[in-house]
């Protein structure tokens, strides 16, 4: 299965899809790594592993509608199976949601806690138990069909970084073993509902 991965920052789940593609028959390889934004950890991982990155920065273009178009056509030229957003912290417009199957990843357990401060709200709201989740992305902000979740506990004293250092070491296994699965079995996906396997 063919990956492109776009990523905004410290790119860890990256470097975790980077090294399960390595082993023989895991199923997907990173052909390509997009990025919003130059000089980020994530690309300069994607450059150790010798895969190809390109970066489209909402600067560059008049519009947004440029740049989704943009951006849409930079995934293409890999012609991905999939595209994988691991830490990409732009919402993706109508120009790549509709042209690609998009699975993202988000450190807590939708529904709840969508958006970009997920683990600060989580905390915020005092959960003894938060998560992480894999799902598809749609037009929505975190708002599509979930593929698999997991769970992280709360402690007392935990501030927004301990806890999403937490989340984020299951995080990246429960991506690696997901984008495996369907690399390896397939998904489909009825309504709300998505099953991996043929
Ligand atoms: C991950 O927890 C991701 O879900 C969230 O930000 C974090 C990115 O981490 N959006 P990294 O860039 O993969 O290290």
């Amino acid at each position: 299965l063919r990956l492109v991965v776009l990523v905004s920052g410290s790119g860890t789940n990256l470097q975790a899809l980077l090294d399960a593609s390595r082993e023989s028959g895991y199923g997907a390889e990173v052909v390509a790594v997009g990025a919003d934004r130059t000089g980020i950890e994530g690309l300069a991982r994607a450059e150790r592993a010798g895969v190809p990155t390109f970066v489209e920065r909402l600067a560059d273009h008049p519009h947004r509608a440029e740049w989704d178009t943009a951006l849409a056509r930079r995934i293409g030229a890999w012609k991905p199976d999939l595209v994988v957003c691991a830490g990409f912290m732009k919402i993706l417009g109508p120009p790549t949601i509709e042209a690609f199957p998009v699975v993202n990843t988000h450190p807590a357990l939708l529904p709840a806690f969508p958006g970009a401060h997920g683990v600060r709200d989580a905390l915020a709201y005092g959960v003894r138990v938060t998560g992480c989740t894999v799902m598809f992305a749609d037009a929505g902000v975190d708002t599509g069909p979930i593929i698999a979740q997991e769970t992280v506990p709360v402690y007392d004293g935990d501030d927004e970084q301990l806890l999403h250092e937490r989340i984020k070491a299951v995080e990246r296994v429960l991506l690696v073993e997901t984008i495996g699965r369907m690399a390896r079995e397939g998904w489909s996906v009825s309504g709300r509902r998505v099953r991996l396997g043929g």
